[in-house]
């Protein structure tokens, strides 16, 4: 028989939480529209699907920093997109940033034992504080400022001192808020930690143009890019990090004694994706469609919601209101499923996160329904 240790026990996936919201629809004579996860639902571009009926099965090993074409494909797409240019060197594969985010404050670690702290935003994607507990890190949540960007100087100075890292993500899940890295990156460089940049939203900034942490340079800074929303490509587990070219040498040379690696033809066809924009001008059309749709239903049911600045998530917030009792509200009135705030900090208890991530009819259908 084996015991229960007293060590670490995985919380509850948030998202298995809401099966009581998940009847409601039935219910009500909804049908359900899950729009709790951000998963894509429109098709992988034709191009990943043409050079996929190409390839043949790679035999060997495929390479674990990334092969010279897809850092290469991600370098050049940095140069286009930001005008930051740096070598194919500075840039490495992950097998989709979330396996990324939760390993690197262990890998940061290994690298200077002498600090135990991450800090992240405090209403912010739960794989960050995750990364941090599976490393036996302190994770310290931060305030967000007016600006968007983190309120650092409310942080004791004694735990900046011993941060191995800070996350940043902008646009930021679940907010939807756009900011800048002035601040972050004074404050890191002062404390000596790393900042970590999920940008794995920048291809949907919707009022401004999109930016990168690495105009800032790229001594102690990390900029963390996915496939999966820009490409719909979840399922193809394709990312990248690029920055410190001392810092992504040293991660790449852990995570190849790890055994990390994207499957060659994975490689492959990330390659191809990066080097292409047209199909993510399509899915920029798509999802700002679609938060229009989603703001109008918003609207309906007197539900105070704004557009967000990048992402695509609609995050609405009633300080009348907790967020399960929003979730069944909106679940009820349209069968959207959507998460409910504290999934992503206690300050967002008020909250609900709704994904534009159903075909856009549906949701044409829904707000007619609603009218
Ligand atoms: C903020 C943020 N970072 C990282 C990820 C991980 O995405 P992936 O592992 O598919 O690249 C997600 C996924 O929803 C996310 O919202």
């Amino acid at each position: 028989m084996t015991r229960m240790s007293a060590g670490f026990q995985p919380p509850p996936y948030p998202q298995d939480r809401l099966a009581e919201i998940r009847r409601i629809p039935a219910k009500a004579g909804r049908e359900l529209v899950d729009l709790s996860i951000g998963t894509p639902v429109d098709p992988v571009p034709a191009l990943a699907m043409e050079l996929a009926a190409s390839l043949s099965l790679a035999r060997g090993y495929p390479s674990s920093p990334g092969s010279v074409e897809l850092r290469q494909a991600a370098s050049d797409w940095m140069s286009r997109r930001f005008g930051v240019d740096l070598p194919a060197e500075q840039v490495a594969a992950t097998v989709g940033s979330k396996e990324f985010v939760a390993g690197l404050p262990g890998y940061l670690r290994l690298r200077d034992p002498s600090r135990d702290v991450v800090l992240y935003p405090a209403i912010s994607y739960p794989t960050y504080a995750m990364g941090a507990t599976l490393a036996g890190c302190r994770a310290i949540a931060v305030e967000t400022g007016p600006d968007g960007e983190l309120e650092l100087d409310s942080v004791d100075a004694a735990l900046l001192d011993r941060a191995l890292c800070c996350w940043v993500n902008t646009p930021a899940n679940p907010t939807g808020r756009v900011s800048g890295y002035e601040k972050v990156v004074r404050s890191a460089r002062e404390h000596g930690f790393v900042v970590a940049a999920d940008e794995c939203y920048v291809e949907f900034v919707w009022d401004r143009p999109a930016r990168t942490v690495l105009e800032h340079g790229t001594e102690g800074l990390l900029a963390v890019h996915s496939l999966s929303k820009r490409s719909n490509f979840a399922g193809g587990r394709v990312g990248f990090y690029a920055g410190d070219g001392e810092l992504v040498r040293y991660l790449s040379e852990v995570r190849k004694h790890a055994g990390l690696m994207i499957p060659g033809p994975m490689q492959a066809i990330g390659a191809a994706l990066l080097g292409d924009q047209e199909h993510v001008e399509l899915q920029r059309r798509r999802y700002r469609e679609r938060l229009e749709i989603l703001m109008e239903i918003a609207g309906s049911l007197s539900l105070p919601a704004r557009m967000p600045e990048g992402g695509f998530y609609l995050w609405v917030c009633d300080a009348g209101r907790d967020g399960f009792e929003l979730a069944a509200l909106v679940a009820e009135a349209t069968g959207i499923v959507g998460s409910p705030g504290e999934f992503y900090g206690t300050g967002a208890r008020n909250c609900l996160r709704i994904a534009a991530v159903s075909p856009t009819e549906k949701l044409r259908a829904i707000a007619a329904s609603l009218k």
